[in-house]
């Protein structure tokens, strides 16, 4: 598709405000171009496999910590909000069917520096989700392994006094080796995982709600609504939940970065964002109820399996396991969604010139970025094997709401500047939804702890100078191979 108009001029200013044009998938250099596999049902499986996972299974703790029984309102804001970024997604998915999600929209509307902007805050957010849920994963695994003998030190970082963590370190190289044998393979385990995710929060529903008890709903919201210090100096209040719970919701947005490979991608991409996203704010609101429900939320914030533990503690043991167990299962789906859209990502940042072109090289065999799935693998394994989960998961939300930002102020700017383009999923109340992305994600970004703020500002602060020292001369927009 044509790029909704092309910066021009030899400025400083026109360099970094240039846009790209679409390419369509027909049209890449053979070496780049990936296999069309995918139709509406592997992306739905795909979305809700990204969707739901180490949030809802163990960051609802940390939430109803910092939020009592009212986290059940920060599950609804960060929803509501969610919705809003997931219509705009939808939209812009199906205008700009292409690699790179929230990065290529940037890209082709905003001009680029915004689009680095984007792409680099992206890089935290997928890199950062694999090796949070790679580490809940462990979190969950852990207690199997270590009565067969396993070292304590090898499940945990040094910062929580282990060597480093192993487990979490072992499922990022399965899914990555996963991830190598062909997008279709991993699709169909995908969505077998996914059942045995959601039939395990049913049980879990099933077996909780009727423990559930009025007077652990009071006093409902302890800690005020914005963001506030509390005397031992943790910043609380439902909007501080929100922004932690935030995790939970995304993963939607994934499912953009498959367009692709995607069979029809105008018709599945907009069932696959607005379908997954959908029926996971359902599946959580009821979750989230039933457990703040069963018991007083102080006796599982700080748990790193609270939906295991509130089902010991009302007396079910069994299940517990049972859920612990499938947990161990089916977290990985979060995992393959987010290490594959990572190394999509990169992908198209090496297209575009701002990483080596070598690694753009997709297989011929297997037509899938071994070489960029390794590394990006490489990456977050290191990160997951040191650092602990609490504020991995803050950083990757920072990253993720500026790149929902930008996807819901692109909505508006496209709206007003090719009103008439073809749409083929158009996000109803257009405006009012990108208003709500946009406006929405920065009060959830206000939220979050001031030092997850900090490190994020830094991180953009080496990005723009990586940029403007090396990305601005290399951009291949500015290349005679250019389209
Ligand atoms: N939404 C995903 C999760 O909860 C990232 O793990």
């Amino acid at each position: 598709m044509p790029a909704p108009g092309s910066a021009r001029g030899n400025g400083v200013l026109s360099k970094l405000l240039r846009r790209k044009t679409i390419i369509a998938r027909e049209d890449q250099p053979q070496e780049q171009r990936l296999a069309a596999t995918l139709s509406w049902p592997h992306l739905l499986a795909l979305g809700v496999g990204a969707i739901v996972g180490t949030g809802i299974l163990t960051l609802i703790g940390v939430g109803a910590d910092r939020a009592g029984p009212a986290v059940l309102l920060s599950f609804a804001i960060a929803g509501a909000i969610c919705a809003c970024a997931a219509l705009a997604y939808a939209e812009m998915a199906t205008m700009m069917p292409a690699s790179g999600s929230a990065y290529t929209y940037s890209y082709a509307v905003l001009g680029e520096v915004f689009a680095w902007v984007v792409g680099w805050s992206l890089i935290l957010e997928y890199s950062l989700v694999v090796s949070t849920v790679a580490v809940g994963w462990s979190g969950y695994a852990a207690p199997l392994l270590l009565p067969l003998g396993f070292p304590e030190a090898l499940t945990r970082g040094p910062e929580l006094g282990g060597l480093v963590n192993v487990p979490a370190v072992f499922i990022i190289a399965v899914v990555a080796g996963l991830l190598m044998l062909g997008t279709r393979e991993s699709a169909r385990l995908n969505a077998v995982l996914v059942v045995v995710k959601i039939a395990t929060l049913i049980l879990f529903v099933a077996v909780t709600l009727p423990a559930f008890d009025a007077a652990n709903l009071a006093p409902f919201m302890p800690f005020g609504f914005a963001k506030s210090v509390s005397p031992d100096g943790v910043e609380r209040g439902v909007m501080a939940a929100a922004a932690i719970i935030f995790f939970a919701f995304y993963g939607f947005d994934a499912i953009s970065t498959a367009a692709e490979e995607t069979k029809r991608p105008e018709r599945d991409l907009a069932i696959g964002i607005v379908g997954s996203m959908a029926a996971c704010t359902l599946i959580y609101v009821v979750v989230a109820a039933a457990a703040i429900g069963a018991l007083p939320f102080g006796r599982f914030a700080d748990s790193p399996e609270p939906l295991a533990l509130i089902l010991r503690e009302i007396g079910r043991a069994p299940v517990a396991t049972v859920v612990a167990g499938a947990a161990v299962i089916a977290l990985p789906t979060v995992l393959l969604a987010f290490l594959y859209g990572q190394s999509r990502i990169f992908l198209v940042m090496a297209r575009d010139g701002f990483l080596p072109q070598g690694l753009a090289r997709v297989s011929p065999v297997r037509k899938t970025p071994v070489r960029i799935t390794l590394l990006t693998a490489a990456l977050v394994a290191v990160i997951a094997g040191i650092l602990p989960i609490d504020e991995i998961a803050a950083l990757a939300n920072a990253g993720t709401l500026i790149a929902f930002i930008a996807v819901g102020t692109c909505l508006i700017v496209l709206r007003r500047r090719a009103p008439d383009a073809p749409r083929p999923f158009r996000a109803p109340l257009g405006l009012l939804v990108g208003a709500g992305a946009v406006l929405g994600c920065a009060y959830l970004f206000l939220s979050l702890p001031a030092k997850t703020q900090g490190y994020f500002l830094l991180w953009n602060a080496i990005g723009l100078a990586i940029y403007l020292g090396y990305g601005v001369a290399r951009s291949r927009v500015s290349s005679p191979a250019s389209r």
